[in-house]
């Protein structure tokens, strides 16, 4: 375990992805015994696979209780309707919402097929506000520094928001689309930084060496659009939780 006191985000250093998703998982089910109506803020990606995999198991133990909590996904693909196989809904329904006990209802998602997209992201927004905020919001991290499909760009956008997705980001993505980059849509649905930023808390984890390069601008460099999870330095409450290669780039 790693405390900069110098920097404003906390990091937690892990062995490997295994010990950083048992531990995360073990804090979440935690924090639903403190507040059972809990606000969660969700990822998708490789990243949160072995989280998941370890909230369901604990859920099935009956340590983890999800009736009352509430969670809303950070992004969708545009274009695609929500039971389509590529479709974040999809990935969260298979590793997550399929085995816990989270009630329907309060399971929020943006429709990347809505007729009218901006209606749709400005509905998420009043979700989320009329939900009491979100208490906490877990974060992966793109190899390009983006949050949610927050992409770096000139200016960033502060709320929910239509995004066009990078290369980099759509050859990411390939393996939900039969690995086919082609086959990946060429626009999201995104939480904007604002947004993500008034969540409670945040936590982001990051594992692998691909990771390395942007977690270390993140933590060190300056803010910038080019980088959009640089902009995590402004609030009070962020933890990174890596593992070791992730954490390679770190000075200590
Ligand atoms: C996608 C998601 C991000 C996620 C990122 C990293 O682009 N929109 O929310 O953090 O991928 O994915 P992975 O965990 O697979 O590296």
């Amino acid at each position: 375990m790693t405390w900069l006191p110098d920097l404003s985000l906390r990091i937690t250093t892990f062995p490997d992805d295994r010990a950083l998703a048992k531990k995360l998982a073990a804090d979440i089910a935690a924090g639903l015994r403190e507040n059972p109506r809990l606000v969660l803020g969700l990822p998708t990606g490789r990243t949160p696979i072995r989280l998941y995999r370890e909230l369901a198991a604990l859920c099935a133990r009956g340590e983890a209780d999800f009736s009352q909590a509430t969670t809303f996904n950070l992004d969708e693909f545009v274009g695609i309707e929500a039971s389509h196989p590529g479709s974040y809904r999809t990935f969260m329904e298979q590793h997550l919402f399929g085995k816990v006990n989270l009630a329907p209802e309060r399971i929020h998602f943006l429709n990347g097929a809505a007729p009218d997209l901006d209606a749709e992201c400005r509905r998420y927004e009043a979700e989320i506000t009329s939900a009491g905020g979100i208490h906490l919001q877990i974060l992966g991290i793109g190899t390009n520094g983006h949050i949610g499909f927050n992409e770096p760009a000139r200016e960033l956008v502060a709320r929910t928001h239509r995004v066009a997705l990078k290369a980099e980001t759509r050859r990411n993505n390939a393996a939900l689309f039969g690995g086919d980059p082609e086959r990946v849509p060429h626009e999201a649905l995104s939480m904007g930084m604002v947004t993500i930023l008034h969540a409670r808390r945040i936590i982001l984890i990051a594992t692998g060496k691909s990771k390395a390069r942007c977690i270390d601008r993140t933590v060190t460099g300056p803010l910038t659009p080019k980088l959009p999870a640089s902009f995590l330095q402004l609030h009070r409450h962020v933890d990174l939780l890596l593992d070791q290669a992730a954490a390679e780039k770190l000075s200590s």
